[in-house]
């Protein structure tokens, strides 16, 4: 029989994670099974319990169930700790375990493209989930300052007291100043095919632009914006995920898929819908 995964959220029918993590094993040429799992208001636990009865062998976790996949499990990483949330659920004979792959899948990435992260001051901008899971990552990274910036200031600001580091500093977009060699786009505006109100001279400056959201053609309005501004190297988020989804497929069976494979693979199924 083969071995069980899936990922558990609401809405999931759009999550790729199963196309990916079936390419994962197919080109490691194992076996499994990776579903996904509807989970209702309120019923996370049941969800996951009934997973683990069926003989699941652990899960990933998306919006909104991170936070109760952090209350579900018996033992968190550093990762799950910091980050305040769960990706990742893995059932062993010493318990549940917990872990957090999302700020390790954006380093990894951030790497892959070759940033120079050390010494960068680096932009972020927004303050919802996506730009806390990866806030702790930059400061833990070789970064030298990053600025966090977001439509709703005071959300910048308790987002930045959350991480309490002198290396984070929030801002609104009206008073942001400064030269950012790295501007990386973890709101959710490129969902909306919509611009943060970032003014075009900070863009220009950037040596790197990075959004977290992605699209088939491997670009967002965002990065297009970078690129029309004379930015080469401006990227979308799907090797972040694929990232991500790597870590958590070492984390339960102990090998590393084909990162840049699977990228090809992703970027032609996207392309074909
Ligand atoms: P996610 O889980 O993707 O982070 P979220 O927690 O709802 O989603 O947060 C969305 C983030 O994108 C917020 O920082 C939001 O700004 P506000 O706090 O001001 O709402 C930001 N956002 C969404 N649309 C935006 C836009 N068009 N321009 C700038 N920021 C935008």
């Amino acid at each position: 029989m083969s071995d069980k995964y899936a990922v558990f959220g609401n809405p999931i029918a759009h999550s790729l994670s199963p196309l990916i993590h079936t390419f994962f094993a197919n080109t490691l040429n194992e076996d499994i099974e990776y579903g996904r799992v509807l989970v209702e208001d309120g019923g996370f636990v049941k969800a996951a319990e009934a997973f683990k009865a069926s003989g699941g062998k652990g899960f990933n976790v998306t919006a909104p169930c991170k936070i109760d996949a952090f209350n579900f499990v018996d033992k968190l990483s550093e990762a799950a700790k910091t980050a305040g949330a769960v990706n990742t659920v893995k059932f062993t004979s010493d318990g549940v375990l917990g872990d957090n792959t999302d700020g390790v899948g954006f380093i990894s990435d951030l790497k892959r493209l070759q940033v120079k992260l050390k010494g960068a001051d680096v932009l972020l901008i927004g303050a919802g989930g996506a730009a806390q899971g990866i806030l702790y990552p930059l400061v833990k990274s070789e970064a030298a300052k990053i600025t966090v910036v977001n439509r709703t200031a005071s959300k910048a600001l308790s987002l930045a007291q959350k991480v309490n580091s002198d290396k984070v500093e929030a801002k609104g977009f009206d008073s942001l100043c400064g030269d950012f060699s790295v501007i990386i786009n973890a709101s959710s505006s490129s969902l909306f095919k919509e611009l943060p109100p970032l003014d075009d001279s900070f863009i220009k400056k950037a040596e790197f632009v990075y959004d977290l959201a992605y699209t088939k053609e491997g670009s967002t309005v965002f990065t297009q914006k970078a690129q029309s501004l004379g930015v080469s190297s401006a990227f979308d988020g799907l090797g972040m995920l694929i990232m991500q989804a790597a870590a958590s497929y070492e984390i339960w069976r102990g090998v590393r898929p084909d990162v840049e494979a699977t990228i090809t693979y992703m970027r032609s199924v996207l392309s074909s819908r």
